[in-house]
């Protein structure tokens, strides 16, 4: 069986780290994952003025979200929280109220930043919105990059099979955890 997963990057940049990031970890990943990715860049600022005629760009990412079985942010830290036009996709996948397309979606969140802290406090914040949205999320191995340019390639090659190993051991653990959560998702599953 092959899972879809639809990821997020978190950042609008032309030369996002994050970006190379989430092309690292697609290539890194197990063979029974496939990957879309659920753009951002082209969504209002959302506003419940839009929930009696949801535009089609909040429309295309709620079924994007849906179509998906697991999803992975792929996100920078911005001012020790989640980058606002990331969250702004957040909140309209999240509407109009009783539609919240999240619910119980297996998630997983990452992140690299040139720091140390490597995006740790956005992926706690983010652990806050995706638990009030019933979104499960891999809670471990956690991956907090600090990004060196030497180590990845534009089109993420990873050149440190240290990281490569760890990348790659992320990945299979998250697969492993979107199918457990689909088995428990699953009608009949006691
Ligand atoms: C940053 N950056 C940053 N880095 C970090 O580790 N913690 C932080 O809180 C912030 N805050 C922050 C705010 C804003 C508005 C910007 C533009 C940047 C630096 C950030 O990690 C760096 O620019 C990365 O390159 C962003 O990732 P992308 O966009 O290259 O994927």
């Amino acid at each position: 069986a092959t899972f879809k997963i639809g990821y997020f990057v978190g950042s609008l940049a032309s030369g996002s780290i994050n970006r190379t990031l989430s092309q690292a970890l697609i290539k890194l990943a197990p063979d029974d994952l496939e990957f879309t990715e659920i753009p951002i860049r082209d969504l209002p600022l959302y506003s419940y003025d839009y929930d009696a005629d949801f535009p089609p760009a909040g429309r295309a990412l709620k079924e994007a979200i849906e179509a998906s079985d697991g999803i992975l942010f792929v996100s920078p830290e911005y001012n020790r929280s989640i980058p606002g036009a990331l969250k702004n996709a957040i909140d309209w996948g999240s509407r109009p109220w009783g539609t919240n397309s999240f619910a119980r979606k297996p998630t997983g969140i990452i992140g690299a930043s040139p720091g140390s802290i490597g995006t740790a406090v956005m992926q706690s914040s983010m652990r806050s919105v995706l638990s009030f949205l019933d979104a499960p999320q891999l809670n471990a191995p956690e991956v907090y990059i600090q990004f060196k340019p030497e180590t990845f390639s534009d089109d993420g090659d990873v050149r440190d099979e240290g990281t490569a190993k760890f990348l790659r051991h992320y990945m299979e653990e998250y697969s492993a955890f979107v199918q457990r959560v689909l088995a428990a998702n699953a009608p009949g599953h006691i």
